[in-house]
């Protein structure tokens, strides 16, 4: 078969790049060696994680924030299996509707795991059996990422989990150990702290979510501890030991000092995601990798004519809507039209309860660069829907930069600021200055005023607090 467009991976990066490339009208095919398209995201790790977000948080909520609204529920249990059966559900569901967009834009889905065999070829051995070669005036390789090993510690996707096991736990554990207060550790410790979990997270260094703007982070952590989370901060995993009630979790101070012993049922090992390219045959074609194992890009493109790369594989933030970006930015540079993807402006958020999201540049790195900014802050106390809502958790942060008079970061903890973020968004890649968004028609009453009273304080003109 001869293709101008071969896609290696079927996640969100290579979808969303053979749906453009199809529209574009490039002669496209797509591998997944998962038997289901969607890859991490949709299999086990967006979709799944959120479904259970969403559940568990209700769950808390009609015990916890229900009886204050006047609302009283008796013989309130959880249903386990159903939660699990709903979030398989919604990822049934989705994986479906991505082959279904395969098949409207003519994109040609080959079940099996790809190899690079040459500029040009690809070998796909197929998932029923038999192989298949495919020849193709461009690749790309969108291979995603897969957990980063803990040293020491021997996942068994049962009571060791990486991500994809706490996706799937058949019971509620008593006690749960986390080791890394990142992203997953605090959405899925979140999850089974709600279900009844004692949840303790260990992380080596001395902040939770260490990428993002500290008074965030700093805010965020309060709030998850008064939920009932438990940190070790500073504290690194030296071992897991299975005995035969449970698990025996060595932690050390990371700057060194003597070892102490937590129990566990269950041990997450949430520590980051390592790109995946093994067995791809890069090496055939001399596709160069970082010391990391990153392939690194130059507008989506390798070292190698014609070998393009996206998503997690590659370099810069790993997130499901960047890598659909870069696959959309890709397609479009390989049908001759131009690419772009803008890194200042790509959203981070994390789904817990209160959420965080975040967009550019953090305080920290503001000041480590040398840059003038002004700061406005808003919290959600102050807020009149958050404060009918009984969510009163958080803040708004803008940071404008002095010299350009535009906004170059937005950081918020608080409920449903995953939603708010994309205003932001926005206005950043208009240009925005703070006083744009603060002069801009916000309904009332909504949490999207905290943006807007955020933004008057950067010119000091903070009305409603
Ligand atoms: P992937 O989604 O990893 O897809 C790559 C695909 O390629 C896989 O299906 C794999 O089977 C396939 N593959 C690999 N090698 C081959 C080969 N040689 N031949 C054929 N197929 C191959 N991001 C967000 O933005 N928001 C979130 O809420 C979010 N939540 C997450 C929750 C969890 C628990 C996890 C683990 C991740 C989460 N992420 C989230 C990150 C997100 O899933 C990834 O950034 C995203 O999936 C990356 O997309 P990708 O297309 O680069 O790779
Ligand atoms: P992460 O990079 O977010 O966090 C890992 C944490 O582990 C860091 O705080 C790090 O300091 C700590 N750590 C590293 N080694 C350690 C050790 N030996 N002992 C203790 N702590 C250690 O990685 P995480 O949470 O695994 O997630 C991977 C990626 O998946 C994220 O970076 C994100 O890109 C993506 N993701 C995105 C989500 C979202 O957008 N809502 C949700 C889940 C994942």
């Amino acid at each position: 078969m001869s293709y101008d467009l071969v896609i290696i991976g079927g996640g969100p990066g290579g979808y969303n790049c053979a749906i453009r490339a199809g529209q574009l009208g490039l002669k496209t095919a797509i591998i997944e060696s998962r038997g289901k398209l969607g890859g991490t995201c949709l299999n086990v790790g967006c979709i799944p994680s959120k479904a259970l977000l969403h559940a568990s948080e209700y769950f808390e909520a009609a015990s916890k924030t229900f009886p204050s609204m006047g609302v009283k529920i008796t013989g309130l249990e959880l249903d386990l299996p159903q939660m699990l059966k709903q979030k398989e559900d919604a990822v049934d569901g989705l994986t479906k509707g991505v082959e279904f967009l395969m098949r409207k834009h003519k994109v040609d889905y080959v079940k099996g795991f790809g190899a690079i065999a040459g500029v040009g070829r690809v070998e796909v051995k197929l998932i029923d059996g038999g192989s298949q070669t495919l020849e193709t005036k461009a690749i790309v390789i969108a291979t995603g990422s897969v957990p980063t090993p803990l040293p020491g510690v021997d996942i068994d996707e049962e009571r060791i989990v990486t991500s994809t096991g706490a996706l799937s736990l058949k019971q509620v554990p008593g006690k749960m150990i986390v080791i890394g207060a990142g992203v997953i550790g605090l959405e899925l410790g979140s999850v089974w702290r709600r279900l009844g979990a004692e949840v303790t997270v260990v992380e080596f260094l001395d902040k939770i979510t260490p990428t993002i703007d500290t008074e965030i982070s700093t805010a965020f952590q309060r709030t998850l501890k008064k939920q009932g989370m438990k940190f070790e901060l500073g504290h690194k995993v030296v071992g897991v030991e299975k005995a035969s009630g449970g698990l025996l979790v060595s932690i050390e101070p990371a700057k060194g000092g003597a070892a102490r012993t937590l129990e566990a049922d269950v041990v997450l090992v949430a520590i980051g995601r390592k790109p995946f390219t093994e067995g791809l045959g890069i090496e055939t074609v001399g596709v160069k990798t970082d010391q990391r194992g990153f392939i690194p890009n130059d507008h989506f493109k390798t070292n190698i004519d014609g070998i393009y790369v996206i998503g997690d594989c590659t370099t810069g933030p790993m997130l499901a809507h960047k890598a659909e970006d870069e696959g959309i930015a890709a397609a479009q540079a390989i049908a001759g039209q131009w690419g772009h993807v803008n890194y200042d402006v790509i959203p981070n958020v994390i789904y817990t309860d209160p959420e965080v999201a975040t967009v550019g540049k953090t305080e920290e790195e503001l000041k480590a660069a040398g840059i003038e900014y002004k700061t406005g802050k808003f919290p959600f106390m102050a807020n009149s829907r958050a404060r009918t809502n009984h969510e009163t958790e958080g803040m708004v942060k803008v940071l404008e930069e002095v010299a350009t008079k535009k906004v170059v970061g937005v950081h918020m903890v608080g409920a449903g600021v995953g939603e708010m973020i994309g205003e932001v968004c926005v206005a950043m890649e208009f240009g925005a200055s703070a006083e744009d968004i603060a002069r801009t028609c916000h309904a009332h009453p909504t949490m999207s005023e905290a943006i807007k009273e955020a933004a008057k304080g950067v010119d000091g003109w903070t009305m409603q607090a």
